[in-house]
């Protein structure tokens, strides 16, 4: 039996947290084992809001590295930059024209999103959700790694995959959300009501994969709690000790039990310390890949170049066969580096 089929991808912006870390690439990297898995880099989506171009280039290499250092082994996943496989965007254009207005309009991302960009309310923001179901539908996926945030997405490609294959006959593969287990959504240090984002403006608030250890126990100290003083899990009243709970379970593989039991009896301070450290032993290895790996243009590129070649293989089979279906001429001449390679 073949492996079943993964896709996901991050956007490429600013530093990574200690959320993506647990929420996905660390699950990421259990994955490869049992799944065939296609690691994307969403630089497209990223254009959605705006961004100095320099930057957008550092953080895509940036994030390729990570994945890498994270333990996304290039042997073993596809790892690929969402721009360089072309189809992505002839995807998108064409399921667009499969999308109804109302069913972006409902898209809660997209009225966050405007609401905190008001300025730029672009038709990008609007469709982003048709970009990310062509990411996911060209490479058959079974199941897609996504957090919470990212479930009416998914639902959406559900959708349009239906909606396409019933009328043009079996094209897609529908696929399946994997929402994964304990710390699918790490929350906010300082505001552990919502999730730890990427871009908060709140100091504190965030864990940053490439936090050093001082940073990252003192983020800890700081972080919000309540005034009872026992080390018991508990979202509704205790957001903020329920959360460094579930990212110390997230870590260490204790339960949520284990780690009441454990702390029976000591403070706050005892515990946060505990959960710092945690942290810091675990991003110790992959910071130190990180480095090496940053000073590593060339390995970097050779790791883009492949992973895309492969990419466009799976990519463009299922294209061409969506051309076939609604009978838009399709230029057979495509060639690419990979094939030739293939030949060799
Ligand atoms: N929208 C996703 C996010 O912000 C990133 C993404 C883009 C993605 N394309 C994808 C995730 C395809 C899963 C599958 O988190």
């Amino acid at each position: 039996m073949s492996k079943k089929i993964i896709l996901s991808g991050i956007q490429a912006t600013g530093n990574l947290t200690l959320g993506n870390y647990l929420g996905a690439i660390n699950n990421w990297k259990k994955m490869q084992e049992d799944y065939e898995c296609n690691y994307m880099i969403a630089d497209l989506h990223t254009l959605t809001i705006r961004n100095n171009p320099e930057n957008l280039r550092k953080n895509t290499l940036n994030l390729l590295a990570l994945y890498i250092s994270a333990g996304i082994n290039p042997e073993k996943s596809n790892i690929f930059i969402q721009s360089h496989v072309a189809e992505h965007a002839e995807l998108a254009w064409i399921l667009n024209c499969y999308t109804y207005m109302g069913e972006l309009s409902r898209m809660t991302q997209f009225k966050d999103k405007s609401a905190k960009h008001a300025d730029n309310i672009n038709s990008g923001l609007f469709t982003y959700p048709v970009l990310m179901a062509a990411d996911i539908l060209l490479y058959q996926a079974d199941l897609v790694p996504v957090g919470e945030d990212q479930k009416q997405h998914l639902e959406l490609t559900r959708d349009l995959a239906e909606r396409f294959n019933s009328i043009y006959g079996e094209t897609f593969k529908v696929p399946e959300p994997f929402i994964q287990g304990v710390a699918a959504r790490v929350m906010g240090l300082q505001e552990p009501t919502s999730k730890m984002s990427k871009s908060s403006s709140i100091p504190n608030d965030s864990i940053f994969l490439n936090d050093e250890p001082d940073v990252i126990l003192k983020k800890f100290k700081k972080a919000v709690t309540d005034s009872e003083n026992i080390v018991r899990f508990d979202v509704k009243e205790k957001p903020g000790i329920s959360n460094l709970i579930s990212i110390y379970s997230a870590i260490t593989g204790k339960t949520k039990q284990d780690i009441e039991k454990e702390f029976e009896g000591k403070g706050y301070g005892d515990f946060k310390v505990a959960v710092a450290e945690a942290v810091i032993e675990e991003l110790k290895p992959m910071q130190e890949k990180y480095k090496e790996l940053k000073d590593n243009p060339d390995y970097l590129e050779k790791i883009y170049k492949t992973g895309a070649e492969k990419a466009k293989i799976i990519a463009n089979k299922t294209l061409k066969d969506v051309y076939e279906k609604i009978r838009i001429s399709f230029i057979e001449e495509r060639k690419y580096e990979c094939l030739q390679i293939m030949l060799k």
